[in-house]
């Protein structure tokens, strides 16, 4: 296999081509490829011919993809998600195409072809063989997908000898229709597939080695809003618990990403109770401090998504790590058929809930994209039980997170059990619309917005009874003083 430097591995790849990288947010993702690639970028547009290239990631990535080459223009097309600034600025102002994609989904969309060809696969590996056994290392994502289907792979070799990645993934691939099969999968901690992935070793155009430093994520501290929310979850899980509608070792978790989903785990994972398994999209701070505690027996993800610090704990117990947590795909971390079978609990976050039980996870007043669906509609179709979480209030109280009728709608009442805020918790379960939105208002909504919540309810008779020309009323107000109310 060819040694390259990763300028002369980057330089192989040309304008509008479509290139997938490897990882999970930016775990496991190529940083040493991925600072190339920017450098190349710019270089390229300097010269007056933009790569403009079609990035395709597991999920979020490296800021010198999403918001480097965002910047000198070197994305035409991005999928499924991402979580960058700048790289939002340029979706919102419709200089990036972006496709907006479930995540479990993506990878049977790949396979279909509807992408059309893929160039490139740059991906991160602790070792290759001769015979293609790729190791991976911290996230997984679409790296087995990416490297059947791309026509080129480079790899980053990163070599971490404090962390041995090897043994901790369970790679399993899911075939198209009509030779789909179903997956075997019926326990948190059991493994299905391979340590490794395996490419046809004549595709690996050049190896580089790893340099750059890790891209770690960032996580607020927890704030008083969100461990009070953690708390109304904990008194609902014991009252479930105690009226026998969960085992008393509770089920699965799922617990989505960013800062209040982080926070809220960590409070969950604090107080004394039964031990608990998480299944999970990516496993961050706080279940990464569950399992070191023993309060989580076990816990399989895509990637880790964790902070610098929080990495160098791991590093220090990594030992203990590497028997209680497992790394997968995301097509089998977030695949409905596991999701149903495991009786997944999933806790997601909300940009806004309405009266009625829809969930807006991605669109701000209904037109700024601010990440994408992720995989929050995976877990909210297919599980046991769904949570969605929110602060009452966004923006220093400008903004009521409790509306009364979403602007967009990812997640359908249909989809939605229960609702929390740090006022309380609101279980929809076997209640009316009309029965819903008054739960709604007097456990969730803040005060201050109670009182117009409330006015938006008509009572004609109607199975939703929302007062039609009142239901954007909060956005327009937004939009045009800067606050709801
Ligand atoms: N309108 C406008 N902005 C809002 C808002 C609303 N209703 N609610 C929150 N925001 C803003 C916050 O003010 C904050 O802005 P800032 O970055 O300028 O400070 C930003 O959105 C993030 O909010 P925060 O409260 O820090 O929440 P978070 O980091 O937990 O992210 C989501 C919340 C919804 C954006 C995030 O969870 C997400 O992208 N979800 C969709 C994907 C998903 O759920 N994946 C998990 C599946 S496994």
């Amino acid at each position: 296999m060819q040694k390259l430097m990763p300028e002369e591995a980057v330089a192989l790849i040309q304008p509008r081509d479509t290139v997938g990288i490897g990882g999970f947010t930016s775990a496991g993702a190529p940083s040493t490829l991925g600072s190339a690639l920017l450098a190349y970028a710019q270089q390229c547009w300097k010269n007056g011919r933009p790569l403009a290239l079609n990035i395709i990631t597991g999920a979020s990535t490296l800021s010198s993809i999403d918001g480097g080459l965002a910047e000198c223009n070197g994305i035409r097309t991005r999928s499924p998600y991402q979580a960058d600034r700048l790289l939002r600025q340029k979706i919102n102002d419709e200089s990036v195409r972006f496709w907006d994609f479930h995540l479990s989904d993506f990878p049977q969309a790949l396979r279909s072809g509807i992408w059309g060809p893929i160039d490139f696969a740059l991906i991160e590996a602790e070792s290759v063989d001769l015979q293609g056994r790729i190791i991976l290392t911290s996230g997984v994502g679409i790296t087995p997908t990416l490297c059947h289907l791309a026509k080129k792979i480079i790899v980053e070799l990163r070599d971490d000898s404090t962390m041995q990645f090897q043994g901790i993934h369970d790679i399993y691939e899911v075939r198209l229709p009509p030779r789909t099969l179903p997956i075997p999968l019926t326990q948190v901690a059991q493994r299905i597939g391979t340590e490794y992935v395996q490419v046809d070793p004549h595709k690996i155009v050049g190896v580089v080695q790893g340099n750059r430093p890790r891209e770690h994520a960032i996580l607020d501290h927890p704030t008083p809003e969100s461990n009070r929310i953690g708390e109304h979850i904990l008194r609902f899980f014991a009252m479930e618990t105690h009226l026998g509608r969960f085992p008393k070792t509770l089920l699965p978790l799922q617990v989505g990403v960013g800062n209040v989903a982080n926070a809220l785990m960590q409070r969950l994972t604090e107080v004394d109770g039964p031990q608990y398994e998480v299944y999970s999209e990516v496993l961050q701070d706080a279940i990464i401090e569950g399992v070191l505690s023993g309060r989580i027996r076990m816990a399989s993800g895509g990637a880790f998504a964790v902070t610098k610090s929080c990495f160098q704990t791991m590093r220090t117990h990594w030992e203990t790590l590497r028997v209680k947590t497992l790394l997968r795909p995301q097509e089998i971390t977030n695949h409905p058929e596991i999701i149903r079978r495991l009786g997944i609990i999933a806790i997601n976050t909300a940009l806004e809930v309405d009266l009625w039980g829809n969930v807006n996870s991605t669109h701000v007043c209904g037109r700024q994209m601010m990440n994408g669906i992720g995989g929050s509609g995976d877990f909210a179709r297919n599980a046991y039980l769904t949570i969605f979480a929110t602060p009452s209030t966004a923006k220093n109280g400008a903004i009521s997170a409790i509306v009364p009728l979403c602007s967009h709608v990812d997640h359908i009442d249909h989809d939605v059990d229960v609702v929390v805020t740090e006022y309380g918790l609101a279980d929809l379960r076997g209640k009316t619309p009309r029965e819903r939105a008054v739960c709604i208002i007097e456990n969730c909504a803040h005060p201050n917005y109670r009182e117009a919540l409330q006015a938006c309810i008509t009572s004609d008779r109607a199975h939703i009874p929302i007062d039609l020309s009142q239901a954007h009323r909060f956005h327009l107000n937004f939009l045009e003083q800067g606050k709801m109310l």
